[in-house]
């Protein structure tokens, strides 16, 4: 069997979790392969609202093993909170949630790294979630990162001690920031006990093995394709890579193992954080949006950036991550407005207009074309169907997929799971 993979194409935050919750129980195993908690992935059913920061969006399926792949770098102190919530919640958890050796574990000084290099950046700074990801990936690229694996072996504290010796001397050339180092160290070290209560696996092995035994595989994509590290809109963007090559990498599979690839983007666009926006509104509309779409971040609270559609932006990523298919969320927040738009080509300064990403957003001052599309100023809650949606509801939908070239198959009209139209 192949593995399908489920991506945003924007700045994160699209509903990944809300539509890997949904497709989770057609799959055996769905799996993290990048990223860390600085992802915030909700779901909402039977009343009540779930946000996930590391632990895979299948969880909630009883009948689903959830895997943490080798590209994840994991927490093990916010990871043990995301359980200890889980297990209030009454999801029985501990045989079906996997972890990989090869999985790069976030010290409390990774975390106090990246608070100082934000500090230090100043004006500069990316907007991290200060979760410790970017020094974590740095580490493990430098070849000096401390993997989950290295819990099993004795050297284990020996291998600690030295990364955060490391760490201490490195902190000496930033202005310092408040932190209590040895607080911070005992409850990482006793979160570790959780961590080891749960099946850590030699994640490639097992991932193949079950594609070889026919069976199927969701990969979750965390944040989104414009935050990639060698794509996405430099600096501002997270350190992995978040696209469908990250799969391969972070779960150890062939690129031939690929098979349905779901691009998610909702029908606006949000950022949460710094760095380049073209289509981003600073008026009363973005305003509108945020309220309307509730865009405040699920894992730092933060008020998320609001504009149009960006499609030259979505060809993009879809060039890159070889998205098969299109799944548009949040359309329901578009419900008032009597008119919405998208973007679609970029006008440059010196009059130049074309739909190609520049080499650098943060230094080229373009300006969107708006399309414009009459609003549909009605609930789409009665929908179940394509066909039962406004006529200019659909009307934008196709003409977004002329524009994209693949199809919407996917259509989401509210937070909760059964809120999906299928097509
Ligand atoms: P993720 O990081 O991609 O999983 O997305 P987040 O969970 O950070 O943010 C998406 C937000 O939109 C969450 O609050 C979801 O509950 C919500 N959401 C998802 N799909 C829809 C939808 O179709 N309509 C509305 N109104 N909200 C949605
Ligand atoms: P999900 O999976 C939205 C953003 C941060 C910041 C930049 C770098 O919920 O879609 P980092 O903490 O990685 O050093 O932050 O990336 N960012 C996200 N934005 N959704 C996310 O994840 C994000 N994860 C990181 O706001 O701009
Ligand atoms: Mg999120």
């Amino acid at each position: 069997m192949q593995i399908d993979v489920i991506l945003g194409l924007q700045w994160g935050d699209e509903g990944k979790g809300k539509i890997v919750d949904f497709l989770a129980e057609e799959y055996d195993l769905v799996a993290r392969f990048q990223g860390g908690p600085n992802a915030g992935h909700t779901l909402k059913f039977g009343g009540q609202k779930y946000v996930l920061h590391t632990v895979p969006s299948g969880i909630f399926r009883p009948n689903q093993v959830n895997l943490i792949g080798n590209g994840v770098v994991l927490d093990p102190v916010v990871f043990q909170r995301e359980l200890r919530a889980l297990e209030a919640s009454g999801v029985d958890f501990y045989k079906r949630l996997l972890v990989a050796r090869k999985a790069h574990l976030i010290l409390p000084t990774h975390r106090w790294l990246d608070a100082a290099s934000e500090a230090h950046k100043g004006q500069a700074k990316i907007g991290s979630t200060l979760k410790g990801i970017g020094p974590t990936y740095m580490d493990k690229t430098g070849r000096n990162g401390l993997r989950v694996g290295s819990i099993e072996l004795p050297s284990f504290r020996e291998q600690y001690e030295a990364l955060k010796t490391k760490h201490l001397d490195l902190l000496k050339i930033y202005p310092p920031v408040p932190f209590d180092l040895e607080a911070e160290e005992k409850a990482w070290f006793e979160s570790l006990d959780t961590l080891r209560r749960l099946p850590l696996v030699d994640a490639e092995y097992y991932v193949n093995d079950l594609l070889a035994d026919n069976k199927r595989i969701l990969a979750e994509g965390a944040q989104g394709a414009m935050l990639d590290i060698d794509f996405g809109t430099y600096p501002f963007v997270t350190s992995s890579n978040t696209m469908t090559a990250g799969v391969c990498t972070g779960l150890g599979v062939a690129p031939q193992k690929i098979g349905r690839v779901i691009g998610i983007t909702k029908a606006y666009c949000t950022r949460v954080g710094s760095g380049p926006f073209p289509s981003e509104l600073l008026d009363e509309t973005g305003e509108r949006l945020r309220q309307e779409g509730q865009e405040f971040g699920s894992t730092t609270g933060r008020p998320r950036r609001c504009g149009w559609i960006d499609l030259p932006q979505l060809r993009y990523t879809i060039l890159l991550s070889g998205a098969t298919e299109l799944c548009m969320t949040k359309i329901d927040v578009l419900n008032t407005f009597a008119e919405i738009a998208a973007a679609t080509q970029y006008r440059h300064p010196d009059g130049r207009v074309n739909t190609e990403l520049p080499f650098d957003l943060c230094y080229s001052d373009v300006q969107p074309v708006l399309k414009k599309y009459a609003g549909w100023q009605s609930s789409l809650d009665q929908a179940t169907q394509f066909d039962q949606l406004p006529s200019t509801a659909r009307a934008f939908i196709e003409d977004l997929e002329q524009y994209l070239g693949i199809p919407f198959s996917m259509i989401s009209t509210g937070p909760e799971r059964e809120k999906l139209i299928l097509r």
